[in-house]
């Protein structure tokens, strides 16, 4: 075979010919910023999710940062999440001036352990914010039941936080576009899931994120304390304007108001025009995930490789990367065989490395106190999974893997 044909890129979004026709006939249409095709798309979102509301922004860390603004959590208040995550998790809670907790993965998981974000809370805890690793379901019915504990201690200021009464569950669902959560596609037990459409995500915009949720305090919350919420999202994303931009260019309708200093965050027509048909065909994108994954489990055998999607039960993750755990790896192990997968074409990558490895986060974190973060990723490689990968790809990742670990 050819050399050429062997090479496996890390990545590789999933665009077809009707998306960028899609994308064209919005750049023609006259209006390329927010206005009907990103209305079109909340639309469909709400539908595949099956939830009252959704708000699309240009990214997932606008969604977690702006739910956190809209509930009025900020300095004085303490948000809880893992060190198993992105930096993005982290960076808004320090943004909106709460103090920053961050726990360990429970022993063997790339999952916030729930036990140890339980003992974080405090009566000053106004969020907890699990992340869906790779699609995986973090354990939201064990925090909900924490939170729910704490109602006695909760302080609310202002009348989001009075519904709720209790810190929310604010899941980074950066990653889980498509899970399904004990049968539905938004866990119950989330008070709000963020998603990111980001270029290397299952369903991308280039750059995007949606906040979907049900209600404040689940099914049959007040309607008009809903809708009030949404509202201010939509004014946070928006600069506080009380339209927007396709409103007031209406004829006539030119005047509006600041309501409050508000963000940037908005997704445009042109990006919501490129997910539209990915949305349409992602239930076949999801099974070439699964079906990729299935040939991984059965090319890399345990106990050498430890495989992060077996024995999930009826919880489906999205599939959304491969985390790979090599048993008895340390770093440097690790970082050869990314280095000999390389020398064969094969670009693998690592997610994640714990934030206390960070400049922006050792000064208050120490890695130390977090063991089982240290464990999982001084023995993680992530493979190339993307709908696009070929049989023959896999079979070269699953072949080169082999050889460097000495089965075959
Ligand atoms: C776990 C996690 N959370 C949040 C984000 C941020 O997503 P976005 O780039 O859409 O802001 C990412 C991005 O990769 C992520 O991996």
């Amino acid at each position: 075979m050819n050399r050429a044909n062997l090479e496996v890129p890390f990545n590789r979004p999933d665009v077809d010919e009707a998306d960028i026709a899609r994308v064209v006939a919005t750049l023609r249409s006259g209006w390329i910023t927010t206005g009907p095709v990103v209305r079109e798309f909340e639309t469909a979102l709400k539908r595949y999710l099956a939830v009252s509301r959704v708000v699309c922004l240009n990214s997932a860390t606008a969604g977690m940062e702006l739910v956190l603004r809209a509930l009025g959590i900020g300095p004085g208040d303490e948000v809880i999440t893992t060190v198993y995550t992105y930096a993005a998790t982290a960076n808004v809670v320090r943004h909106s001036g709460a103090r920053l907790v961050l726990v360990d993965t429970a022993p063997g998981s790339f999952l916030i352990d729930p036990q140890a974000a339980a003992a974080a809370l405090t009566p000053r805890t106004k969020a907890l914010m699990p992340v869906d690793f790779a699609g995986l379901p973090a354990d939201c019915t064990h925090l909900r039941a924490a939170a729910d504990a704490c109602r006695a201690d909760f302080v609310p200021s202002n009348a989001f936080q009075e519904a709720t009464g209790r810190p929310v569950i604010l899941l980074d669902a950066a990653h889980a576009f498509g899970s399904l959560y004990a049968g539905e596609r938004v866990a119950r037990d989330a008070d709000f899931s963020v998603y990111s459409f980001h270029a290397v995500k299952n369903l991308t915009t280039a750059e995007g994120g949606a906040v979907a949720w049900r209600g404040l305090t689940g099914e049959g919350s007040e309607v008009e304390l809903e809708a009030e919420f949404e509202r201010r999202l939509r004014l946070l994303a928006l600069h506080g304007q009380s339209k927007d931009a396709l409103a007031k260019m209406s004829a006539g309708s030119w005047e509006y108001d600041i309501e409050i200093s508000g963000y940037k965050h908005n997704m445009t027509d042109m990006q919501a025009a490129l997910a539209i048909g990915q949305l349409e065909r992602y239930a076949a994108q999801l099974a070439r995930r699964r079906e990729i994954c299935r040939r991984y489990e059965e090319g890399l055998p345990e106990p050498v490789f430890v495989h992060p999607f077996v024995g999930v039960g009826e919880d489906l993750p999205s599939f959304h990367i491969y985390p790979l755990r090599l048993r008895g790896f340390d770093e440097t192990r690790r970082n050869a065989l990314i280095a000999s997968l390389a020398a064969r074409g094969i670009a693998a990558n690592v997610h994640f490395k714990p934030l206390p490895l960070f400049t922006a986060f050792r000064d208050e974190f120490d890695i130390k106190n977090y063991p089982n973060a240290w464990e999982t990723y001084s023995s993680e490689v992530t493979l190339p999974l993307y709908p696009a990968l070929t049989d023959e790809q896999v079979e070269h990742v699953i072949r080169s893997l082999r050889t460097i670990v000495g089965l075959d």
